[in-house]
């Protein structure tokens, strides 16, 4: 039976408020901290604040009892025996990570601190954050032996971010003290030995009780660069398809069976090699940014990140411009966009590649009537409903009467849509199609002008035939 362990969580952001509900689903008891006390009631209330799959499950049944949302740090820090600081690192203006709330954090659990503590540093943070984390402790009056410092990089995915969290790929433990490993080690016991899997109410996923995942164990510095180092391999895998797929474009080929031909190689693996409008989301765009920077300052040259970079800005530019070519003139025309989430299944619109294609073609002159099947509110605070911006209550209401459909994130349901009804609810049968949802000679049979990313484009009119759009 796994030790029950007192844990604070800092910040009640996608990764705090996923790792409070995982933990006590683990069977530890929780206090989460949030200083934005409107938060905090909202998640006594049961209020998730945010779309992701299981998160109200568990949220019910463990909030008010194993999981415990309050503002007092002080307190939290004084019954926990390890607190995970997983606040936010927004990007600063030259690309680093602002580690300012990180650093708040870490004095004001100094100021509270009076037994020995285990601080885990589990935001995204640049290698040498624990160190910083060590010291700013330290300088306000805290003994060495009361505290260690540890990474715990978190990996997991928006929408699937529950189940990434029990089911996942490695768990990476960088300590530098076997004492503080050790606290770790039975934190994720009852995943690591399995326990977790046999429970009848599991959720489940692709751990199992006789393939539990492996707890690797690091230095903190190992661990800080693996978590980034890994998101900007995969940033990398799309913008190299990306730009495989734009060669696709321009000879013919078709690049999902170049991805599927590649990935059928076991050293390459088939996932994120799906070409698209670019990478967006909290994480990658910051995380490559904040990489290169830390290379740069230590005098490393990078190169190969401003590249991944380049290649995904470019990528929103060349779809706006096939939007074009399909259109011939944009100014004044109805553009129907499904899609404002960075990507299906999730709420979130940071970076969203569909936000800045909005935005792109509003300032070409078109008028936007837009869908989403969760990312509408936010996409409305941050752009308001307008006379050229409109926001319409499903896909075939916002395709009604437009000049061209434009397939922005891959939820599930508009890979679905009923193509007869969309025929006849757009003003010109014209589909682009940043996500690759449909087969292009289903689209043709269907009467549909047809233009995606790295496959040939279908015309069903004859005058079409032969002339690019690309
Ligand atoms: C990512 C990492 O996957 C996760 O390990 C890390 O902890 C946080 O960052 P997330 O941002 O939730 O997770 O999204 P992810 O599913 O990785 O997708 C990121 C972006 O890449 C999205 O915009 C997505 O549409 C795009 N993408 C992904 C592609 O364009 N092609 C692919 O093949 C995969």
């Amino acid at each position: 039976m796994s030790k029950k362990i007192q844990i604070a969580v800092v910040g009640s952001g996608y990764v705090g408020l996923v790792a409070a509900v995982c933990f006590a689903e683990m069977g530890h008891d929780v206090i989460c901290v949030d200083n934005d006390e409107r938060k905090v009631a909202a998640l006594q209330g049961g209020d998730t604040l945010i779309h992701e799959t299981f998160l109200p499950e568990l949220l019910n049944r463990y909030r008010n009892a194993k999981v415990r949302f309050m503002t007092d740090l002080a307190e939290a820090t004084r019954e926990c025996e390890a607190i995970f600081i997983a606040v936010g690192t927004p990007q600063s203006e030259t690309g680093d990570a602002d580690l300012s709330y990180v650093e708040a954090v870490a004095c004001e659990i100094a100021r509270s601190l009076t037994s020995y503590k285990v601080i885990v540093e589990k935001s995204t943070v640049p290698v040498y954050t624990n160190e910083w984390i060590r010291r700013a402790i330290e300088r306000n009056g805290v003994a060495r032996e009361m505290f260690d410092v540890v990474s715990n990089p978190e990996f997991l995915r928006e929408g699937t971010a529950v189940s990434d969290f029990l089911h996942p790929d490695r768990i990476v433990v960088g300590a530098d003290s076997e004492r503080a490993a050790a606290v770790l080690a039975e934190i994720y016991a009852p995943l690591t030995g399995g326990e977790y899997y046999t429970r009848p109410d599991h959720i489940t996923g692709i751990c199992n009780q006789n393939e539990p995942p492996v707890l690797l164990n690091t230095s903190t510095k190992s661990a800080e660069i693996i978590k980034h180092a890994s998101n900007a391999f995969l940033a990398m895998k799309i913008s190299f398809i990306n730009a495989v797929s734009n060669l696709c474009e321009a000879t013919d080929a078709n690049v999902e069976q170049v991805a599927r031909g590649m990935g059928l190689d076991s050293r390459i693996g088939p996932k994120f090699l799906r070409p698209g409008i670019g990478y967006g989301g909290s994480c990658f765009p910051k995380d490559v940014a904040a990489f290169r920077s830390v290379a740069e300052q230590m005098g490393i040259d990078f190169g190969l990140l401003t590249e991944v970079e380049k290649i995904n800005v470019q990528q929103k530019k060349r779809f706006l411009s096939k939007v074009r070519s399909a259109l011939w003139t944009l100014r004044g025309k109805r553009i129907a966009v499904l899609g404002l989430a960075f990507k299906g299944e999730t709420d979130d619109i940071r970076e969203s590649p569909a936000i800045d294609l909005v935005g792109m073609l509003l300032g070409e002159g078109c008028s936007v009537v837009a869908y989403d099947p969760a990312a509408m509110k936010r996409t409305e605070e941050k752009l308001p409903a307008s006379s050229q911006l409109r926001y319409a209550t499903d896909a075939y209401t916002a395709a009604h009467d437009a000049d061209a459909l434009l397939i922005l994130t891959d939820w599930d349901e508009f890979a679905t849509l009923d193509l007869d009804r969309l025929y006849t609810t757009l003003r010109y049968p014209i589909v682009l199609d940043g996500r690759n949802l449909y087969d292009p000679q289903v689209m043709l049979r269907h009467g549909f002008t047809y233009v995606s990313v790295g496959r040939p484009s279908t015309f069903p009119v004859r005058e079409y035939a032969g002339s690019s759009v690309l």
